[in-house]
């Protein structure tokens, strides 16, 4: 989003709020979306991810209330949630109202002073495409709300507690990667996270230095996270882990070691996590030798990985990712977490051709067109007005 039109989009929120509140908002905050370079299904093993921000978002417009109430209206949905703090709990707010909610009851729980607000959130990312709108929600709320309230909280500390709420307010045992990018990206790089230790790195992402771009196409293919496949692979890793008698995959570093696991559907499982752990370390070596052409084989690897091994991927991605890279692209990956949503292809310049022979791919289907969008590494969640 360019300078202009985020005031413009600020301004929209903060109007809306003035209609509907018959009073000034007293700020407005943004949270953007985020994309992954590399780094699938990491996260929650404790190991490392390789993110960036997007010039798509939420912003929020939002006043505090004294009658310890969040008054949550949205420009996307119907009617307004009213939400009295001191009756949540856990799981007690269902629907979209859950992410917001959902940071306010674990700011709470974590003994900070925050109370009422009355927010406005419009978005212009679009759902289940794997581009982390629940996040961006959550983390425009969290930054919106420790404004208010003038609480302290570090940026990662946020990130966790925002987490925390989709966790166990809305039910999703997500890893860390989604709320830390929307927080703590800055434009022009990807982030590096170590997720167990919650180190930090910004690396240089510049595709247009390079005569490159990051190309994100849309499959069109709707994924939810709450649908329990998810979780599935999540308790798969877990497993792995055992078997192969660490805390967490993180602490594997040769992937031959997953042989050692009987059972073989963990061994592909934890394959993939070890594999997809060496991945983001080299793309990084990679970034930092200022190498970004190489990075196509490892988002090649990646997508065969996730596809094959991890088994997350979905038709729409597997046809956008190779069409991609038939049409010129250097590689292209699924992204997120699986079964519907987002490729993302590292291609040349003006990304035409790829673009083409993505569409002329779908069309032999007879599949609706993708939508692109262009992904330029963007700033993470801060003050709008
Ligand atoms: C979703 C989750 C993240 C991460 C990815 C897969 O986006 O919210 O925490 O696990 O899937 O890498």
């Amino acid at each position: 989003m360019s300078a202009a039109s985020r005031a413009a989009a600020a301004e929209r929120a903060a109007g809306r709020f003035r209609a509907w509140h018959g009073a000034e908002p007293e700020g407005v905050w943004h949270a953007p979306g985020r994309a992954n370079l590399i780094g699938e299904h990491t996260d929650y093993n404790e190991g490392r991810v390789l993110p960036f921000a997007l010039d798509r978002g939420v912003v929020v417009a939002a006043r505090g209330r004294g009658d310890d109430v969040l008054d949550i209206r949205s420009l996307q949905a119907d009617a307004p949630v009213t939400v009295p703090l001191a009756t949540l709990r856990a799981g007690s707010v269902t629907g979209w109202a859950a992410y917001p909610a959902g940071v306010a009851w674990a700011l709470r729980e974590a003994g900070q002073a925050v109370g009422g607000a009355s927010l406005v959130i419009d978005s212009d990312l679009p759902q289940g495409a794997g581009l982390s709108s629940s996040a961006a929600i959550e983390c425009a709320t969290a930054v919106a709300l420790v404004a208010l309230y003038q609480v302290s909280v570090s940026r990662l500390e946020l990130a966790r507690l925002a987490r925390r709420g989709e966790n166990e307010m809305v039910g999703v045992p997500s890893g860390i990667m989604d709320q830390s990018a929307s927080l703590l990206c800055e434009a022009g790089h990807a982030l590096l996270l170590d997720c167990r230790t919650g180190d930090t790195a910004p690396v240089r992402l510049d595709p247009a230095a390079a005569g490159l771009a990051l190309l994100l196409v849309d499959t069109g293919a709707r994924h939810a996270l709450t649908d329990g496949r998810y979780a599935l692979r999540r308790a798969e890793c877990e497993r792995a882990a055992r078997a192969l008698g660490v805390r967490s995959l993180r602490d594997v570093d040769d992937p031959a070691r997953a042989a050692e696991i009987g059972d073989p559907v963990l061994a592909r499982r934890a394959r993939h996590v070890i594999s997809e752990d060496r991945r983001v370390r080299a793309a990084v070596d990679l970034l930092n030798a200022g190498d970004l052409a190489g990075l196509g084989p490892l988002l090649h690897a990646s997508h065969a990985s996730l596809r094959d091994d991890f088994e997350v991927s979905w038709p729409e991605a597997d046809v956008a990712a190779e069409a991609a890279e038939a049409g010129g692209g250097l590689g292209a990956r699924m992204m997120g977490g699986g079964f519907g949503g987002s490729v993302i292809a590292l291609v040349p310049g003006d990304a035409e051709e790829p673009r083409e022979a993505i569409t002329a791919a779908y069309a032999g289907r007879g599949w609706a067109p993708p939508r692109f969008l262009p992904a330029p590494p963007s700033a993470g969640a801060g003050r709008l007005l």
